[in-house]
């Protein structure tokens, strides 16, 4: 496992980290006690970066699930080894009937943190990330808010997820310190290399978080027969193409961690393995000649 440094928070984390969402979000996800052997896969495999989020869940009834599976996991590591994990969670979604909506009132989001520091076990937060951005609520206020908590002691770092040039710019005003940027970027989705956001990461020393960084849930399986070029390079190495993927991402920039999700220890394995998988520069310049293609929006 290679391994990067962590916006400006002096941290460093495993260069690929893990997605914790298919873990919880589908009525066929794994057991508990089966979807904790996969995040301690992960551990084992070197990812000491873990990504979770409160809504990661089936419904309301449900929420925080994804967040209790973790501390779970995390506690049940020995001291000494659970404190080189840097546990990244996120607020400001809601699952009324399981749909996803938004709320980051100040009132709301003072509540998602006590309930995380529950769910996770933790004293404070390490990083708790925005979400999406909520209209109903200026971000102003959710930023003030999430500053006063950091005050208090409850969250360590704060990050931001689903954010434009803009919208960072206009967070930043408030005097916040952002650690982390998580958005979508992915072979199929290159909109951070046409909409400025890893450029502007990059100059901030902000962390750049790809998630579905292998095409998503839904688009993981088929990302060989989708990217003939990815294909090619990944039968030259005798290695996946997820593989392949990932170490091209971590070719797009120093600050780049792309946080990959699964329900399986042999998928998590491949994942980490991409941290160590170097491309050539002619490989690199194969994958860089075709033009990014714009995702639909998310
Ligand atoms: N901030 C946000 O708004 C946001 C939105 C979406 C996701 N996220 C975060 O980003 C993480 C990653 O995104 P994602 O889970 O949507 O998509 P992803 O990581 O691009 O793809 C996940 C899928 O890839 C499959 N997979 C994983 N490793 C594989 C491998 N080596 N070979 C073949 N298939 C493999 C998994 O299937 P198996 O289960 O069969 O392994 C899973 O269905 C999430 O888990 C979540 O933590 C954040």
């Amino acid at each position: 496992m290679q391994y990067r440094k962590f916006g400006t928070t002096g941290w460093t984390v495993s260069a690929i980290g893990f997605g914790g969402m298919p873990l919880s979000i589908n009525t066929s996800r794994p057991s508990e006690e089966d979807a904790i052997k996969v995040i301690h896969a992960a551990f084992d495999a070197g990812i000491t970066f873990w990504d979770t989020a409160d809504c990661y869940c089936l419904d309301a009834a449900d929420f925080g699930h994804n967040e209790r599976l973790f501390g779970k996991a995390l506690a049940q590591l020995p001291a000494g080894k659970r404190e080189g994990v840097t546990l990244v969670t996120k607020c400001g979604l809601t699952r009324p009937e399981g749909r996803w909506e938004r709320d980051a009132s100040p009132a709301y989001i003072r509540n998602a943190v006590e309930s995380s520091l529950k769910n996770l076990r933790l004293p404070a937060l390490p990083v708790e990330q925005y979400h999406r951005i909520d209209s109903n609520t200026p971000m102003e206020d959710t930023y003030g808010e999430l500053m006063k908590l950091q005050k208090q002691g409850k969250i360590v770092h704060i990050g931001a997820s689903n954010h434009s040039v803009a919208e960072m710019t206009r967070a930043l005003a408030t005097g916040v310190k952002i650690v982390s940027l998580q958005n979508q970027y992915s072979r199929c989705h290159r909109n951070p290399e046409l909409d400025g956001t890893l450029e502007f990461t990059r100059q901030k020393g902000i962390a750049f978080l790809p998630w579905s960084p292998i095409d998503g849930m839904g688009g993981a399986k088929n990302l060989g027969s989708k990217h003939a070029n990815v294909a090619k390079i990944a039968a030259a190495h005798n290695v996946s193409p997820q593989r392949v993927a990932l170490a091209w991402l971590l070719s797009t920039g120093a600050h780049v961690i792309p946080i990959p999700g699964s329900t399986k220890i042999a998928h998590v394995q491949d994942c980490a393995a991409a941290a160590d998988l170097a491309l050539t520069p002619d490989e690199l310049a194969l994958l860089a000649s075709e033009a990014p293609q714009q995702g639909p929006p998310h």
